[in-house]
């Protein structure tokens, strides 16, 4: 027996990935650990114009895990096309690499992808559909079947590459969603994205956004309950399980519920070498 496994026509030597937005472009990540020994890992977001970001603090800790409203920071496609995934293709020629990509308008993520799709060096794009329409007054386009549909359809005509839908845990039908992406071409969803969330600290939001995303252990239970509702309506569908996993038995949970891979974030922020220990001590790794 061995870890290795194939998703949505993509071979992973491990079911373990990076998930997007904890490793950067993985340049980041240099030296902390070894990138090669990953199953795959998922960039941080791409969007089509550069973005600053939000304003700091953008992390806050509490019992439950994190805060975050990096608001989506990134340096735009053409540079991440020009400086960051031709470093991972050449440094790492190995490692399994899903592009993140956002949109803020219909068509946006599918122009970011036309942007990127003649390279080498990526397995897969994931669709960060947690982001507001602006044409739609900012309603998330995850929340819209019609949205996603039309985001979907719209990626899927740009390139051959495989599509994962990345989803909300807030959403009240994640099921009837992820089949509107799965008809409209997607290939796999990643369950979950974190959960909105606010905290004070000495009588003021901790953040300087005042809200955020909630990730780490809270996130677990809700992204385990995602991943097992959407593998019931929608049986081998390839899904990424995602949200709080710190150890082999979250790991095999995800799994469980009916996960294909599953992604690791803020517990590799606090400990780098976590996704690594995780690999080792998965049944079926061998020692070599
Ligand atoms: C600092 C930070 C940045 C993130 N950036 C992104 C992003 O750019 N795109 C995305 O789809 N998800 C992003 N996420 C969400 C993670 O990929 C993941 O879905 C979430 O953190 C739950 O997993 P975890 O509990 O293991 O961290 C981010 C999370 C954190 C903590």
């Amino acid at each position: 027996m061995t870890l290795a496994c194939t998703v949505a026509g993509i071979t992973f030597s491990n079911p373990i990935l990076l998930a997007s937005g904890t490793a950067g472009y993985g340049r980041e990540l240099g030296g902390m650990m070894q990138l090669d020994r990953l199953g795959g890992l998922v960039t941080k977001a791409v969007s089509l114009a550069p973005r600053p970001g939000n304003r700091a603090p953008r992390v806050a800790e509490f019992r439950g895990g994190m805060l975050n409203s990096v608001g989506l920071a990134n340096p735009g496609v053409d540079r991440v096309r020009r400086d960051e995934l031709p470093w991972l293709a050449r440094e790492i020629p190995a490692l399994r690499v899903i592009v993140n990509v956002v949109g803020f308008t219909l068509t946006e993520y599918a122009e970011v992808i036309a942007r990127l799709d003649d390279l080498d060096g990526h397995v897969a794009y994931e669709l960060n559909l947690s982001c507001p329409n602006t044409s739609a007054g900012g309603v998330e386009f995850g929340a819209d079947p019609d949205a996603i549909r039309a985001v979907v359809s719209s990626c899927r005509a740009a390139t051959q590459r495989p599509i994962f839908v990345k989803m909300s845990p807030a959403l009240p039908d994640i099921p009837a969603l992820v089949e509107a992406a799965r008809d409209a071409g997607a290939d796999g969803a990643s369950l979950v994205n974190t959960l909105p969330g606010m905290i004070y600290h000495g009588g003021k939001p901790r953040l300087g956004n005042g809200f955020g995303g909630i990730s780490g252990p809270a996130l677990l239970a809700s992204g385990i309950l995602a991943v097992s509702r959407v593998s019931a309506r929608c049986p081998d569908f390839p899904l990424i399980g995602v949200g709080g996993v710190r150890t082999v038995a979250d790991v095999q949970d995800y799994q469980r519920a009916g996960a294909s891979l599953v992604a690791i974030g803020t517990a590799a922020l606090a400990d780098p070498r976590l996704p690594e220990r995780i690999i080792d001590a998965l049944p079926g790794h061998h020692h070599g």
